[in-house]
């Protein structure tokens, strides 16, 4: 009980058991609705002794599986622990553990890989079937039963709602200055009474700094005292800072034009080495006095933030390295004022998204020269990890901008392709494309000019003749001739990456 000063709730104090006991209450066959974006917030121990059960009814010749709901990625301790032990059944939304990774692509675990933004109301209007346990991370329990956020938000408020019976992991690992950091808000309702949301900057807070829960449904607490999992990002290289370069210069050119304001727009900057390390760059920037409506709060946002050029942040979670985390966990309360960490279908909600006018920044697996994007699929069958919210602020932003080093694998394979082997984001979607070759501003142009631009500015020198060759026999072969195309060849370098292990001929 030593750390009970977290949880000010007398009665609920009576709910405090070991891991293993609350893990007991979670019914094999059942969906638990948990906690956890991209490493931040996620419960730590429960699904471990969830896993030993899992284990052990392996071992008995059985089988113990749940269906699990998450915010995004988790942590080792979570989709790590449950995927070694064969324990997930089926699993939403985006997921980026390597163990979860293999048991899906060797068709062992069923994935559905949705908008963030979708998560909740698709939960809420019945279409994922009843939510049986929420299991969910917070810093602690206030006097009167409300629960204080942890270093993600998520979809943990409708998780709560939803479950039929709630089990928390108290941690206090997580600092306490959190405690009012978060915006949960409560008014989005169900189609025909949806109103619209009532935030028209990124620092506008529409809701309280706690979740409600319902005291009857909590059946267990868990003290924990364990850490996010936190992993490093690369530091930027040569590519990195190309691209970078392109983009600060395409920023200064719209400035220029007076097609954006002098301190940009919201940025969203999606997950990933890439994304972070453009974030970077903009710190060295001449922009001053910026604003970021994003899903995730990565390094480069806590740098900018810390340099005074990003004036506030707007996410649903941290995304930090070990070091970021522990700046920030040293310092908590002077950031404080400056995050806001909101419900995911809020931090990534489309009308929120295209009011606010957000630049959306996301990585990609590879673009084709029309530029449909694959975010996700290696060779249009391996998930890598999800859409995320790629898909949420992509289609709503002001300027969509995709990024990518412009081949992966070492030169093998490029990452622009005559056709994509998978597509998430339509080419009405992607507005810019960056590689370290360049930059294709692609607003307003036809599929063919857009091809061309592509290939010009993109492609690495080794594919760009191969690309040219290609998209002219299309033009004169193609069975139509406005997004000319040769169905037998589009995805040949694909299958030739399969084949031979490279895309080269
Ligand atoms: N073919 C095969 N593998 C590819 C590839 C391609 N065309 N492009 C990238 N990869 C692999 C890389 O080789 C690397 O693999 P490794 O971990 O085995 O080394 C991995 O994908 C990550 O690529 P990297 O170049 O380091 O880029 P990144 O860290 O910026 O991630 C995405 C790129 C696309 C994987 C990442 O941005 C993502 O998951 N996006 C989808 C979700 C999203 O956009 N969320 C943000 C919304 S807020």
């Amino acid at each position: 009980m030593s750390q009970n000063s977290r949880i000010k709730h007398a009665a609920l104090r009576q709910k405090i058991m070991p891991a293993e006991a609350a893990a007991e209450l979670i019914t094999p066959g059942s969906t638990v609705g948990m906690s956890g974006f991209t490493g931040s917030g996620y419960p730590k121990v429960v699904p471990q002794a969830l896993a030993k059960r899992m284990e052990a009814a392996t071992a008995a010749g059985n089988k113990f599986r749940l269906r699990v709901w998450t915010g995004a990625s988790t942590g080792p301790e979570l989709d790590g622990a449950l995927a070694k032990a064969d324990g997930i059944e089926f699993r939403l939304p985006y997921n980026s553990d390597p163990i979860a990774r293999e048991m899906i692509n060797s068709g062992k675990m069923e994935y559905f890989d949705m908008h963030l933004s979708q998560v909740a109301p698709m939960a809420w209007q019945g279409f994922l079937g009843p939510l049986d346990t929420a299991l969910i991370e917070v810093s602690g329990i206030t006097e009167d039963g409300s629960l204080i956020p942890s270093s993600s938000v998520g979809n943990n408020k409708t998780w709560l709602d939803r479950a039929e019976k709630v089990i928390l992991e108290v941690n206090s690992w997580q600092n306490a200055a959190l405690e009012g950091m978060h915006d949960i808000y409560y008014g989005t309702a169900l189609p025909p009474n949806r109103v619209p949301i009532p935030l028209v900057k990124p620092d506008d807070r529409i809701g309280q700094t706690t979740f409600r829960v319902d005291p009857s449904k909590i059946v267990a607490i868990v003290e924990t005292q364990a850490p996010d999992r936190n992993l490093p990002f690369s530091a930027p290289d040569a590519t990195s800072l190309k691209i970078d370069g392109h983009l600060i210069e395409f920023f200064e050119h719209e400035v220029k034009k007076g097609r954006l304001p002098p301190n940009l727009l919201p940025l969203q900057s999606g997950v990933g080495n890439i994304a972070n390390a453009v974030l970077t760059g903009l710190n060295n920037s001449r922009f001053e006095n910026m604003t970021s409506y994003t899903e995730v709060i990565q390094d480069g946002m806590l740098d900018m933030l810390t340099s005074g050029k990003l004036r506030m942040a707007s996410a649903t979670s941290f995304s930090l390295s070990p070091e970021a985390a522990a700046a920030l966990n040293a310092n908590m309360g002077a950031y404080r004022d400056k995050m806001i960490l909101r419900p995911q279908e809020i931090s990534n909600h489309p009308e929120l998204v295209r009011r606010l006018g957000c630049i959306a920044m996301n990585g990609l697996i590879e673009a084709d020269i029309y530029g449909n994007v694959n975010s996700t699929h290696v060779m249009g069958s391996r998930i890598q990890n999800g859409i995320g919210g790629s898909g949420d602020f992509a289609r709503n932003a002001y300027v969509s901008i995709f990024m990518t080093p412009s081949t992966a694998k070492g030169g093998k394979i490029s990452a622009i392709v005559p056709m994509a082997s998978n597509v998430d984001h339509i080419t009405q979607d992607v507005q810019v494309i960056v590689t370290e070759q360049g930059l294709a501003d692609l607003r307003g142009l036809s599929p063919k000019q857009r091809a061309e631009t592509i290939i010009e500015n993109c492609a690495h020198p080794d594919y760009k003749p191969l690309l040219r060759d290609y998209f002219n026999r299309a033009r004169e072969h193609s069975y139509g001739k406005h997004s000319p195309c040769l169905p037998g060849e589009a995805l040949s370098w694909h299958q030739r990456f399969i084949d031979t292990g490279s895309m080269l001929p």
